[in-house]
């Protein structure tokens, strides 16, 4: 049994790159419904420790727990199947496809449907409605017939929350969603994952402090991969090892 309310638990990870400790004892909790940020500097370990969530790289040590049954190991085509989804720092739409078929090839692919003459009518008839649905959360109803490689930038990362919000995931994992983005596409961009996840736990690596205080109810600064602090937004911005290690930056250079 997962311990009460926890979602996913982290505890003491670590990763090594030929010997180079990049991920180095981190344990990390997030609840059901929780909202919760990992920030810190370039080349802390972020990216690398949502490859170590979703299964693309396996732990040196430590152990990850998903609803209390343990994914480290796991093919990640299984971690998502469990409710694990997750976006990347880099697009991953199919840009050949229209931007209805990439929220329907990941809604058929959750239901495990391929294409087929045999697929009964009645299945089809649930895939479409569902596709509409979340082309209508994404605001991405009208533009359903363009090439999702026509899309603008902005609209290419919502069609790719879209795609991991199609698997009607348990936990939403977003690398950098606003990275490249204008202030009104960040804007834009924002107001539509805090509208999507609502009710789902989200992970978010994020740089943009606007974005995180927005977003967050529970910020990790991860440093030399290791959780140097977590805890609310409030205690997070006046905490001296965090300010000295992170947000104290200069970020302007
Ligand atoms: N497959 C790999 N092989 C070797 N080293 C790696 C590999 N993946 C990541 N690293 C190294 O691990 C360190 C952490 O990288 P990671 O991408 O996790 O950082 P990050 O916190 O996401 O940084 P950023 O904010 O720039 O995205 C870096 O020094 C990187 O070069
Ligand atoms: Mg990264």
């Amino acid at each position: 049994m997962s311990r009460s309310g926890i979602l996913l638990d982290i505890q003491g990870l670590y990763k090594d790159f030929r010997g180079v400790e990049v991920i180095n004892n981190l344990t990390l909790c997030v609840r059901k419904g929780e909202r919760h940020a990992i920030i810190g500097p370039n080349g802390a370990g972020k990216t690398t420790f949502f490859n170590l969530i979703t299964g693309r790289y396996t732990p040196s040590r430590g152990t990850i727990s998903f609803e209390g049954r343990p994914i480290s190991g796991m093919a990640p085509h299984r971690i998502n199947r469990m409710g694990i989804s997750r976006s990347f720092q880099i697009t991953n739409i199919f840009p050949g496809l229209s931007v209805l078929e990439n929220i329907r090839s990941a809604i058929l692919s959750k239901k495990g449907i391929r294409w087929s003459f045999r697929r009964r009518v009645s299945a089809m008839a649930d895939v479409n409605r569902e596709t509409l649905d979340v082309l209508k959360l994404i605001g991405l109803d009208t533009q359903h017939h363009l090439l999702a490689g026509s899309l603008d930038y902005g609209a290419q990362r919502a069609l790719e929350i879209g795609i991991s919000l199609a698997t009607d995931p348990k936990m939403i994992m977003l690398d950098e969603p606003t990275a490249g983005m204008s202030i009104e596409e960040t804007r834009d961009i924002v107001s539509m994952i805090d509208r999507t996840t609502k009710g789902k736990a989200l992970l978010i690596i994020e740089h943009d402090m606007d974005v995180v205080f927005s977003l967050a109810d529970t910020i990790s600064v991860i440093h030399y991969g290791t959780v140097l602090a977590s805890g609310p937004p409030d205690v997070i911005s006046n905490d001296p090892k965090v300010k000295e290690a992170y947000l104290g930056e200069d970020k302007a250079c």
